[in-house]
């Protein structure tokens, strides 16, 4: 595939839209003054200023060329059904039918390829069809907030085809299932609210990289919400407002240095666990951050002065006060974070006394001697800051599902009688005990083997241990190319066929209906063929302009 296909296609493309926009014009003014009457008879009360005979001249009506551009009719207590035709608009860039009264279903969208805006928050629309949302190739904003009567439906994934939008506003809005992970397909994106709906899962991959700067998902239904880790925020670096609160998301903040413009991080009513990064309180963008109603451990996080902190029913920090935690809390908190905080721990390891009521922790005179974390299933490697509790006798981490290798540092225990590590999915070498310590590495089908990653603690790699080794940067910089390459000819393609269709069937129409068309067809052709790829700009400006 080389370079110029993509530019042939494009040729094409604007040959056919031309050819298209042809053939459009005779047939198709017709067909706007039949929806737009059909329209008027169905609001109630008719919307004023739509008794003129000609549609274009009504009230919030624009045209270019005689055919339907915008339509404007927001908050005038409209009532109704729109009429399903509503995509016969062919040439329709702008919906405004926010605050009315509007009922039953949506009309599909589909294919209305110069949509860019579309706003119909506050009605009481009841379901959306199937496909609705296909082949909006322009679309930029899409808002229906506020529309509690649409029976539960997902987040549609046929929107991937709008690869501009720049604005997904859905937020109360009756959505169930997981947010697909879609998002590399939304270049553009730059807001996305999806508060206040039933969803559930956890944050897409392709958040990644993305250049979302409004991310809204909060106050999920009680007792739901979205759940897993948001470590995939430290990658998306264009945040500025980031409002997750009421959800069941576990595990740390993550470091987001750099997110250097994130101003707003609502993250309260959660299950965070883990030490709050020293990064954030040092991030100097941030103005206001929640995190109540978390287990957050470690030291109570100081903020700058500037920034409006609130960390109300956390209970699980080392101290009431500010300052440093016991070095044997400290000590603890490193081994919980290669367990990525796990919330089992984060619950029962709070306060500063860790040979007080801990779980999983035997002390003797105020040191600690046992560790049985047994059947706990840990995810994440066995910390090497187990070396630092320097009086442990027993350690117990089998039959969990820890992976990476056993730290030679354990080795330097001198107390050392236990080590049970059997039944995880451990790898790399194994460390030589003395021979008094009891050392049980059995159901570890990884551990020992040559090539498992050269010994080092941290090395094993995520998951994708058979990938050959010759560049993995390489390989993932050209599968983060390859796919837009590939969604970019697709959609040309896909929408070349659809109008070489729609052109053949129209000309079979056309010639049913006679030679009038033709007239009108070549006159009006000269005018709006060489201003075609100029329009949408105007409209748009003559819109947002009134
Ligand atoms: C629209 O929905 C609201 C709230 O659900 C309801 O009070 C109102 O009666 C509905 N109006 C119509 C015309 O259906
Ligand atoms: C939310 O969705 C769950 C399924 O994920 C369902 O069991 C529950 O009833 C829904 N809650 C509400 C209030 O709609
Ligand atoms: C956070 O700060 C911004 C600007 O200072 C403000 O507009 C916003 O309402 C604040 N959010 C909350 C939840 O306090
Ligand atoms: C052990 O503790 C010391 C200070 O008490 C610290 O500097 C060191 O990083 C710790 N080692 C590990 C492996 O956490
Ligand atoms: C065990 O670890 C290897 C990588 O070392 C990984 O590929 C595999 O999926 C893991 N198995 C389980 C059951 O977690």
């Amino acid at each position: 595939m080389t370079l110029t296909d993509p530019v042939k296609s494009v040729t094409l493309l604007s040959v056919s839209k031309v050819i298209c926009s042809f053939s459009l014009l005779c047939i198709a003014t017709a067909d706007d003054a039949a929806f737009m009457s059909k329209l008027a008879k169905a609001l109630t009360p008719t919307p004023s200023g739509w008794s003129a005979t000609s549609f274009c001249s009504w009230t919030g009506v624009d045209c270019s060329a005689n055919r339907v551009i915008s339509i404007n009719i927001a908050s005038q207590s409209l009532t109704g059904t729109l009429p399903p035709d509503l995509n016969s608009l062919s040439h329709l860039t702008s919906l405004y039918l926010q605050g009315n009264a509007l009922y039953g279903a949506l009309p599909s969208l589909a294919y209305l390829s110069m949509l860019e805006s579309v706003y119909l928050d506050g009605n009481n629309f009841t379901s959306i069809p199937d496909g609705c949302f296909q082949g909006l190739t322009n679309l930029q904003s899409l808002s229906m907030t506020d529309s509690i009567n649409l029976a539960p439906w997902a987040i549609p994934t046929d929107l991937t085809q709008s690869s501009n939008l720049v604005k997904l506003d859905l937020g109360n809005a009756n959505l169930v299932g997981t947010l697909p992970d879609v998002f590399d397909s939304f270049v553009s994106l730059q807001e996305l609210c999806l508060s206040c709906n039933n969803l559930t899962g956890g944050l897409p991959k392709t958040f990644a990289g993305s250049g979302i700067q409004n991310l809204w998902l909060n106050s999920q239904k009680d007792g739901f919400g979205f759940s897993g880790i948001i470590e995939v925020l430290a990658s998306m670096t264009h945040l500025s407002q980031v409002w997750l609160h009421k959800n069941l998301f576990t595990g740390p903040i993550p470091d987001l240095s750099n997110c250097t413009t994130l101003f707003d991080l609502q993250l309260r009513d959660n299950q965070l666990t883990g030490v709050v990064p020293p990064s954030l309180m040092s991030l100097s963008s941030l103005q206001n951050v929640s995190l109540d109603n978390n287990v957050l451990q470690g030291p109570v996080p100081s903020f700058g002065k500037g920034v409006k902190v609130t960390l109300n029913g956390v209970n699980s920090f080392c101290r009431k006060d500010a300052g440093p935690c016991d070095s044997r809390v400290t000590t603890l908190l490193d081994i919980a974070k290669d367990f990525g905080y796990s919330l089992q721990l984060a619950r029962s390891w709070t306060g500063n006394d860790p040979c007080g009521d801990w779980s999983f922790v035997v002390c003797a005179a105020g040191k600690i001697i046992t560790v049985n974390l047994a059947k706990q299933n840990l995810t994440g490697t066995i910390s090497p800051a187990f070396a630092n509790l320097t009086d442990l006798r027993n350690l117990y981490l089998n039959n969990n599902n820890l992976g990476g290798s056993i730290p030679g540092g354990l080795t330097t225990l001198a107390q050392l009688e236990v080590l049970d590590v059997s039944y995880n999915n451990l790898s790399g070498d194994v460390p030589k005990f003395p021979t008094k310590v009891k050392f049980n590495t059995a159901g570890n089908a990884l551990l020992g083997h040559s090539g498992g990653g050269g010994g080092s603690g941290t090395t094993p790699s995520n998951g994708s241990g058979d990938a050959p080794s010759g560049s993995p940067n390489a390989a993932s910089g050209g599968s983060s190319l390859s796919p837009s390459w590939i969604a970019g000819i697709v959609v040309i393609a896909v929408f070349f066929v659809a109008v070489v269709v729609f052109v053949f069937c129209k000309c079979h129409a056309k010639n049913r209906h006679g030679k009038v068309g033709r007239v009108n067809n070549l006159e009006n052709g000269k005018e709006v063929v060489p201003s075609f790829g100029d329009e949408n700009v105007t409209m748009s400006i003559n819109f947002f302009g009134k």
